[in-house]
């Protein structure tokens, strides 16, 4: 949270299109209260200005038309609604014309984590990562269900399509790290499809992109615990033992453990680098095939890394 730009009343505003939601959203609660408190207290005063006083009941002259009150209601609902329209199209329209100088990130929804492809080659999961003040336009599509790719920060929502592609278009403004949620029920842990973005300084965002591609100087198994975390193995797989959507990490290395074939299977580099690449080849025993392969999200020495980590957990 930024602690400049956050209050009770909306989430922080981090990026262009939020100032622009957030004054239109402020306009019409103000513009509502206005004319809810116009309208109520001259529905009391009329309460009281025609109460019953005497046993005989009074009544006003019969009107049967008013040109100016016909204009006047007729007219300012129409140019309020006019106003909202324009105003809201303008705002969608930042979001959905891409400029010409943005940057392209691929956002794929997968049950259950984000993965975000960056034009360097480079990929995250679940942790995007954009440079402050450059326009992004986040190119959306899903592997398997409908998801939906929200930040309230930036105050974009756009639903993750398979077979097709979504765009929406913005440019962080503020510095620092803001949730992101998937907004459309997807399955057993849509609540646990959650992620972080993180705006950085242009100069901050070329050293990640450096350390995500090859853990910098990092030892392999101290990269590994970091991947094991940033590309959301920790989401489905435990490193205490304990049973999750996937077996644990803890001392499997170097044992046998029985898949849902009735096979026994060495847990070695080989099994390991499978089961990343080709998760549902063989499937350990007990556990749902629900693995989404790792090709193409993970190179071979982020792999290399994780399987030196898994051989430090005992
Ligand atoms: Cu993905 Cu909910």
């Amino acid at each position: 949270m930024n602690p400049k730009t956050a209050s009770s009343w909306v989430p922080p505003e981090a990026s262009t299109v939020a100032r622009e939601t957030d004054s239109l959203i402020i306009f019409i609660a103000n513009a509502g209260a206005i004319l809810f408190v116009a309208v109520t207290l001259v529905s009391l005063y009329y309460l009281w200005k025609y109460r019953r006083t005497g046993e005989k009941p009074t009544f006003t002259s019969p009107i049967s038309h008013n040109n100016r009150l016909e204009i006047i209601w007729t007219l300012i609902p129409t140019v309020l609604v006019f106003m909202i329209f324009f105003w809201g199209f303008r705002s969608y329209m930042d979001m959905r014309v891409v400029p010409a100088n943005s940057m392209q990130i691929k956002v794929t929804g997968k049950k259950w984590f984000w993965a975000f492809d960056y034009p360097s080659g480079t990929n995250s999961v679940n942790e995007l990562v954009v440079p402050v003040g450059k326009p992004i336009k986040a190119l959306i599509s899903s592997t398997d269900v409908i998801h939906s790719f929200y930040i309230p920060a930036f105050r974009i929502k756009m639903d993750a399509v398979p077979n097709r592609y979504t765009t929406v278009a913005f440019t962080p403004t503020e510095v620092g790290t803001y949730d992101i949620f998937c907004a459309e029920y997807c399955g057993t842990s849509h609540s646990g499809m959650i992620g972080k973005v993180h705006v950085k300084t242009e100069a901050e965002y070329k050293k990640w992109l450096e350390e995500a591609e090859s853990g910098g100087k990092m030892a392999p198994a101290e990269f590994g615990a970091k991947l094991y975390v940033s590309k959301a193995c920790a989401t489905c797989h435990s490193i205490d033992g304990s049973a999750n959507t996937g077996p644990t990490w803890k001392g499997i290395f170097g044992k046998k453990h029985k898949m849902a074939d009735g096979s026994e299977v060495l847990v070695d580099e080989n099994y390991i680098r499978q089961s990343i690449l080709e998760p549902n080849a063989k499937v350990v025993a007990g556990y749902q095939p629900v693995m989404p392969t790792y090709q193409g999200l993970l190179k071979d020495k982020q792999i290399d890394a994780l399987i030196e980590y898994i051989k430090t957990l005992k």
